[in-house]
């Protein structure tokens, strides 16, 4: 395990588990603008210390290096416990399917203990891949889902079930006051070219000069949050006052199908890209749209970036990390700081988060 302190002890303290992935570095970046010491916590699986460099030489910030599937030291303790730790993008969850499942089993159980023994507020990042393939749009939060148990995306689908279970029984339990966000498909900033998802896939191949690949006929739909939104709506459902008592769906109701997706990105890149369609991949949901009553009746939250907003910054972050003649070393993946190493952190200059 690695430690990086913090030189800051004073106020109040967030764990951010997967705190240098996509959204965790986004969400470590927002507390420490509200005036949270944060510890950002991951086994840099799929995030980066690159993502972190931000907060690189910020006193309250300190980072952990740490598998969640491992208990975690006895001496950690926070307010607020948020537990983002988890490959989302699914060629990398798949990598390691077994991996997956125990991160989201042990590594939600000893998260949820750190909220226990602190008595803090827990978070848990939940997916609307718990509603796999609905037959209920669009989906609320009473929907029990419909997933294959046993298809490669189970792993993840099932996992993020079996923690939602663990997470409402410390509840039930008296033993944690936990929240439970159902997040759906988020982009911005951050994302990784390789990950796999369809924000990225199209971005990529267009800036690329490559055909666009869709699958299937692209007339499935998705709905798709910005990054800022979604931050606001996890630190909202963190710091309610009263517990919302049940899971609450956080994403953009805005809902597209591929092809309009695709074609969004085509002219917002001038790309004059072709298409190429694959086949639909095993267990891919057709329609995904989140009924956000819930977050908006108990959170007064609602996102605010639209996808012709939001677009814009993503393709200007891949336009910058895949431009040859700009390489970003720190930031460029898919080779990222192995297990041990924390280069960026050390070492990347300071700037304003
Ligand atoms: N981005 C989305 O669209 C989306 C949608 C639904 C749910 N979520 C959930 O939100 C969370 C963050 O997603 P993201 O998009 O930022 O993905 P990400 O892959 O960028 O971030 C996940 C982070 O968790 C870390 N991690 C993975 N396994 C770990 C382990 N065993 N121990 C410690 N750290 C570990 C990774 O290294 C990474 O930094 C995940 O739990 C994901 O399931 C994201």
């Amino acid at each position: 395990m690695t430690v990086h302190s913090a030189k800051d002890t004073a106020g109040p303290t967030a764990l951010v588990a997967g705190g240098a992935g996509f959204l965790g570095s986004h969400l470590c970046e927002a507390l420490v603008r509200k005036g949270w010491r944060v510890i950002a916590l991951d086994n840099l699986q799929t995030g980066s210390a690159s993502n972190l460099a931000r907060l690189a030489r910020e006193p309250r910030f300190s980072f952990i290096e740490h598998d969640v599937c491992d208990p975690l030291p006895s001496d950690v303790m926070a307010d607020r416990v948020f537990n983002l730790a988890c490959a989302a993008s699914p060629p990398r969850y798949q990598a390691d399917p077994i991996h997956t499942m125990m991160t989201s089993v042990n590594g939600t159980r000893h998260l949820l203990d750190v909220a226990a023994r602190s008595g803090g507020v827990f978070v848990q990042a939940s997916t609307s891949e718990v509603y796999g393939d609905p037959e209920q749009h669009p989906q609320r939060e009473d929907y029990w889902g419909n997933v294959n148990t046993t298809g490669p995306r189970a792993c993840y689908d099932e996992g993020k079930r079996a923690a939602e279970a663990l997470c409402f029984d410390y509840l039930r339990l008296g033993r944690a006051d936990v929240r439970v966000a159902r997040i759906f498909n988020t982009y911005g900033p951050r994302m990784q070219p390789d990950d796999g998802r369809i924000v990225s896939n199209l971005i990529c191949q267009a800036l690329s000069g490559q055909p666009l690949t869709i699958y299937g006929t692209g007339e499935q739909t998705r709905s798709f949050c910005y990054v800022s939104d979604m931050v606001e709506g996890l630190w909202r459902l963190s710091d309610v006052a009263d517990n919302p008592g049940g899971p609450v769906n956080l994403g953009n109701p805005g809902e597209f199908t591929i092809n309009a997706l695709a074609a969004m990105v085509t002219a917002m890149t001038r790309a004059g890209s072709t298409v190429v369609h694959q086949p639909l991949p095993v267990d891919d949901p057709r329609r995904r749209r989140p009924d956000i009553g819930r977050a908006e009746a108990l959170l007064g939250w609602t996102p605010k970036v639209q996808l012709a907003k939001g677009l814009p910054p993503t393709i200007a972050w891949f336009d910058k990390l895949l431009a040859p003649a700009n390489p970003a070393p720190a930031a460029l993946p898919p080779k990222r700081p192995r297990a041990g190493r924390l280069p960026a952190l050390a070492v990347a200059p300071a700037a304003k988060a």
